[in-house]
């Protein structure tokens, strides 16, 4: 049977890929960012799963207004980076697994969750920044990824509520595989940050605090915030982090409290509070 044993979350600035890519991660500003992920490449390398399932929104690089899904599961065995307007970035491809995929989509879409199936997909900042961050450089990554999107910039998106079922669905799912696979699961994006209008460079450290004691402890109960509050206290885009109730929620059972391994938060980095988090299943005997 495959298992989720670990779940990772982290924001995915794009400007963090940047200094990752030109080499700048040393610099004054951008040090003390990389440094909250030292102990997370050491984590990932000693605990390296055979799978990744990476919740993430789509910034309307592969998408566009035209058409969003509201959950889209990547169907393909490879994914390229996409070009957000100054060329993809020089990471690897990301490799999928189209039997373990297919698996997922007939399980959920069972469970009641319509996803849209992409058979071709390019991956924006949302998805590569965190395999940066977690994996370092490489020529390939490590494991294979199965992207899942969440619509978060487009309204109407989803529910905390709806995120943190969905999170549900993917556990069962991934427990009636077959085969042994040792799965991770990541949701990104957040933590408190708005770009755009009045509020731009808005951060709630309180909010964010608050956030992540619950997500860890209580995301059932988390999970029943409005949106408004997401918008009002984290600002706009903070509302990425209904995408951390995805993951959370498939890691253990209802009830069971998972260990946290790190957590780590930093102002600022571009407009947007650094959040991360990793979190390990209880161990059964
Ligand atoms: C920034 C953060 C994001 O989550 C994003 O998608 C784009 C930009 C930022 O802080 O610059
Ligand atoms: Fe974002």
């Amino acid at each position: 049977m495959a298992k989720i044993t670990a779940s990772v979350y982290t924001s995915h600035i794009p400007a963090v890929g940047v200094a990752w890519d030109l080499n700048k991660t040393a610099e004054p500003y951008w040090q003390p960012v990389f440094a909250g992920y030292e102990y997370s490449k050491q984590w990932q390398q000693d605990n390296q799963p055979d799978v990744v399932i990476l919740v993430y929104n789509d910034h309307t690089n592969n998408f566009d207004f035209s058409l969003i899904p509201t959950f889209a599961l990547g169907m393909n065995h490879e994914f390229q980076p996409s070009d957000e307007g100054w060329g993809p970035r020089p990471v690897p491809p990301v490799e999928g697994d189209q039997a373990f995929a297919s698996h997922l989509a007939h399980s959920v879409i069972e469970q009641g969750f319509d996803l849209t199936l992409c058979y071709e997909m390019q991956v924006d900042h949302g998805l590569t920044v965190p395999m940066s961050l977690m994996f370092g450089k490489c020529d390939k990554w490590p494991v294979k990824v199965i992207p899942l999107h969440v619509n978060v910039v487009q309204y109407p998106v989803p529910s905390g509520q709806r995120c943190y079922d969905l999170g549900r669905a993917i556990k069962k799912a991934v427990e009636s595989y077959d085969e042994n696979l040792n799965v991770h699961i990541w949701g990104t994006g957040g933590m408190s940050h708005q770009l755009q209008g009045p509020r731009a460079g808005l951060i709630n450290k309180e909010w964010d605090a608050q956030f992540l004691d619950e997500l860890i402890a209580d995301p059932k109960n988390l999970a029943i915030k409005p949106h408004i509050e997401y918008v009002r206290e984290a600002g706009s885009e903070g509302i990425e982090l209904v995408m951390w109730l995805v993951a959370r929620a498939a890691m253990c059972e209802e009830g069971e409290v998972p260990e946290v391994k790190h957590r780590f938060y930093h102002v600022p980095a571009s407009n947007t509070a650094v959040g991360h988090l990793i979190l390990e299943a209880p161990k059964k005997p």
